[in-house]
């Protein structure tokens, strides 16, 4: 059973909690061992209910069971959509056809096509909003702006000024269950633990939209000077000690900020042949004050690639292994590159140790792969089988000519 929490979180506004555990692969992709929460709102006024959201249409009992246990079904009269992917709609087929379909559902203009192609609904009282359009209802206020392509082109925040209260869908969420709800309830050592998954969560799901992401923030504060004191995701910890935290940490992985001294360490291996020059450049980097964070492909363990983005996303310089494969790189080693070119790309140096029996191929191939912008500058070591002194010593004197980008830098 999920745990389910229903908690006020400001005056008549409710947060509605699902704790999912179930899932393996977020988008049937990225390893979530940490889980994830699904987040929906619902504001209660005198003349009815607001609904925000809803969650994976897996929980949908829970979700039906959560929401009856603040609002009579009778009393909503709208709906909100943020954002149309399923995580957050799954549940609204099933709540239309509990409420009807004729409450007033809220939404970006394209959420009329994608209630089409994802659940055949074509509800009659489809408002849809423009940027800065509001809706006065209760005696609350509520405006929506426009966040175009975070997560999707449909995504729209709400503000509620009297409150300052910002519900902001996916952005500013994160995988992991949060020991609590808010970030004021939180250790900082835990705070710092979920902005690692938070992280991880904002450069596997938005990450392709990096500039987006600093579009967006920048209208946010600087165009509709949204300051919020509260901010709601529709996934995680919800931000009431200190909102301006995640927005800050959000804009520097917009940026792809580096964090001083982080260096990450991935690499495949088939017979640990590419393992032992690793080992031979980790110790480097450790002789040289530094303590990679590493990341094995081998035969009895595979690293996550979502936590592999996540960490490359503002690490100050990389290092890959890769053996040669089929007269190619290694296949993970392939698409982790080309997921980091999409979504975890930065101007930052990277080494590259390729390991081959009888042709060097990977690391041609992999200047090819990354031609054109992810990593800056890109070293290249081609290094046949077995490692020799002679290996050993090209290893550490590559491992400290990318330190020397790095510290110039
Ligand atoms: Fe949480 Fe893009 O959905």
């Amino acid at each position: 059973m999920s745990k389910v929490t229903v908690q006020e979180v400001s005056k008549d506004l409710f947060l509605l909690r699902v704790e999912d555990t179930r899932t393996r692969y977020f988008e049937a992709l990225w390893e979530i061992p940490e889980g994830i929460t699904y987040n929906a709102y619902v504001l209660k006024t005198p003349e009815g209910t607001i609904l925000f959201d809803g969650w994976k249409h897996t929980f949908e009992d829970e979700f039906i069971a959560a929401l009856t246990s603040v609002t009579s079904p009778a009393e909503i009269k709208h709906i909100v959509i943020h954002h149309m992917e399923p995580d957050h709609t799954g549940t609204l087929p099933r709540t239309l056809s509990m409420i009807g379909e004729d409450v007033n559902i809220w939404g970006h203009p394209f959420v009329k096509q994608l209630l089409v192609s994802l659940y055949g609904l074509t509800p009659p009282n489809l408002n849809l909003v423009k940027n800065g359009n509001s809706l006065t209802f209760g005696g609350r206020e509520l405006v929506f702006y426009h966040a175009p392509w975070l997560h999707w082109p449909e995504t729209i925040v709400t503000h509620l000024p009297a409150e300052n209260i910002l519900l902001t869908g996916d952005i500013f969420g994160g995988y992991s269950i949060p020991a609590g709800i808010f970030d004021d309830e939180l250790t900082e050592d835990d705070v710092q633990t979920y902005m690692d998954y938070s992280r991880k969560y904002t450069t596997t799901v938005i990450g392709h939209y990096r500039d987006k992401m600093l579009k967006n923030l920048s209208a946010l504060e600087d165009k509709y000077r949204l300051r919020p004191a509260m901010i709601l995701p529709a996934h995680g910890l919800l931000w009431r000690g200190d909102p301006q935290r995640i927005v800050r940490t959000f804009q520097q992985w917009g940026e792809g900020t580096p964090k001083k001294g982080k260096i990450t360490v991935v690499y495949s291996s088939m017979y640990r042949y590419v393992e032992k020059s690793i080992q031979v450049a980790v110790d480097e980097l450790k002789k040289q004050g530094y303590d990679p964070i590493v990341y094995p492909i081998v035969d009895d363990q595979r690293a996550a690639i979502a936590d592999i983005l996540g960490d490359v996303l503002n690490s100050e310089a990389v290092i890959l292994g890769t053996e040669t494969y089929e007269a190619d790189v290694f296949p993970y080693t392939e698409f982790i590159l080309s997921e980091i070119r999409k979504k975890a790309c930065a101007p930052r140096p990277l080494l590259v140790l390729g390991i081959f029996g009888w042709a060097a191929a990977a690391g041609r191939k992999i200047r090819q792969l990354l031609e054109g912008g992810a990593f800056d500058p890109i070293q290249i070591m081609e290094i046949k089988g077995l490692l020799t002194p002679e290996g050993e010593t090209r290893i550490r004197d590559g491992v400290r000519t990318l330190l020397d980008t790095v510290r110039a830098r």
